[in-house]
């Protein structure tokens, strides 16, 4: 009898472990609602937002409108994504969601980026897209596929990830995200737009390519010259 009674609870201790170690969204909320304020006069800094008096809370703090209006995406990469994170929507604060729509022109791409505290789920609707994800070191495996209106595909917390409108038409898609505040590492950007930028030393071994490559590179993606 002991010895089952051990089992069992090494068993339980061992399952507890997994969930603890398996949880990678944001800490669960400790009340209905934490509507966040943002007031800088408040010197302390918390991970997270302050939350608003619930007293003074209404209906106007759960709603986000304007996600029906396309955004321009005559830029170089033609694409936009406009995230709704805590910072936008204070109501989804302590609640470990957030979420975007992203407006592509033809052939337009969301560039190759991480969350680095989010999975994402993306739907499609309107056009079609060619998305994809690359796991983590050392498979380096690409999953792809085509999304029509209606799909949806998840792209796994912090793998780099991308989408590309296949369509001679405009695309649009929704993303859920699994926090409040994903964040987004664009990966050109984040390794030849940094300020500083990265030295030349660095960047030249690890891609194997000549300095002026690099500096093709970064004068492409700084956003500091
Ligand atoms: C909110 O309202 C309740 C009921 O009127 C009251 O008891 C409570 O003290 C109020 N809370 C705050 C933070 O003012
Ligand atoms: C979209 O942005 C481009 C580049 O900034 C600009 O030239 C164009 O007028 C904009 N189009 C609309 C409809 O606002
Ligand atoms: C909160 O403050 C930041 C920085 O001042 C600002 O960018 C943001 O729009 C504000 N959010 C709301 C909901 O007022």
């Amino acid at each position: 009898m002991k010895k089952m009674e051990a089992k069992l609870l090494s068993y339980i201790v061992l399952c507890a472990m997994v969930v603890f170690f398996v949880s990678a969204s944001d800490p669960s909320p400790l009340q209905d609602f934490c509507v966040a304020v943002n007031d800088s006069r408040i010197g302390v800094f918390v991970n997270g937002k302050f939350c608003k008096d619930p007293n003074l809370t209404t209906a106007d703090d759960f709603i986000f409108t304007g996600l029906n209006i396309p955004r321009n995406t005559s830029n170089p990469v033609g694409s936009v994504a406009t995230l709704v994170s805590v910072d936008v929507f204070p109501g989804i604060n302590t609640l470990g969601v957030g979420f975007a729509r992203i407006d592509f022109s033809p052939n337009g791409v969301n560039p190759p980026h991480t969350h680095p505290r989010a999975s994402e789920i993306l739907t499609v609707v309107e056009g079609t897209l060619f998305a994809g994800f690359v796991t983590s070191n050392p498979d380096n495996r690409l999953f792809t596929k085509v999304l029509f209106s209606g799909d949806a595909f998840v792209f796994p917390v912090g793998l780099i990830h991308f989408q590309l409108n296949l369509g001679n038409t405009y695309a649009v898609a929704f993303a859920a995200f699994s926090s409040q505040n994903p964040g987004h590492i664009d990966i050109t950007n984040a390794v030849f737009g940094s300020t500083p930028p990265i030295l030349d030393d660095v960047l030249t071994k690890a891609f194997q390519v000549d300095e002026d490559v690099i500096r093709n590179l970064q004068a492409q993606f700084r956003t500091d010259n």
